[in-house]
This record gives C-alpha cells, structure tokens and sequence, in this order.
C-alpha cells in the first residue's frame, strides 16, 4: 500500500485516505475513545461515528423492540440511528459529535442489558 493512502497511525482498516472529490480528512491528533469501556483510536475533531467505523465497529445501538442492532446511516443528523450514551451528555447524535480525548461511549440496549 502506497504511503498516504489506506489507513494510518492507531486507528486501522475503514479510515478513508485520499477521496478523490474530499481529499485527505482532517488532520486532528490521534486520541483515544471508549467504548463500553475498551479504548478505541481517534482523530481529535472528526465525528464519533467515523472513528467507530474505522476501528470496524459497525452498532451504535440496539432497537427497543426486538434488539435488532441499528447503526449509522445517514451521517447527517437526520434518522438517528447513530444515537449512542456519551457520560456527562446522554444520548447523542455520533455523526454530529466531535470526538473529544477521553470521552466514554455506550452503546444502549445493548444484549443482556435493560
Ligand atoms: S447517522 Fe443519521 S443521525 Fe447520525
């Protein structure tokens, strides 16, 4: 893999590097997340919910009825899907949140939780 392209740094795999019509992401310094307590990589500044994608993590919750696992889908702050618990905010829209160091994420309804 050429230098520059793919992923790079902590965070692995479904980073997007080189987009034709966006360019190169931000560039925010690498920090660390977590997730229902493990740690995951960031970029400072990006949306929650591209650095959970990029670490492979694909369910921001699970439904009410049923607990199908629901994910992001438009990342523009319109269906909700991406809602997850961020300590000391609630429920938030992880397309539209900036991840910030440190910052605790869980993810509601989750299998064997009320
Ligand atoms: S992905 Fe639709 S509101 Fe966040």
């Amino acid at each position: 893999m050429k230098k520059g392209k793919g992923c790079e740094g902590k965070a692995p795999g479904m980073r997007v590097r080189g987009h034709p019509v966006l360019g190169e992401p931000p560039g925010g310094r690498e920090i660390t997340v977590f997730l229902d307590g493990k740690p995951l990589p960031a970029r400072e500044g990006e949306p929650l919910a591209a650095a959970l994608f990029a670490s492979g993590i694909r369910v921001a919750h699970y439904a009410a009825e049923g607990r199908e696992p629901r994910g992001p889908f438009c990342m523009i702050g319109r269906c909700t899907e991406c809602r997850m618990v961020l300590e000391g905010k609630g429920m938030v829209l992880t397309c539209l949140t900036p991840a910030e160091e440190g910052m605790r994420l869980h993810t509601p309804g989750r299998r064997g939780k009320p």
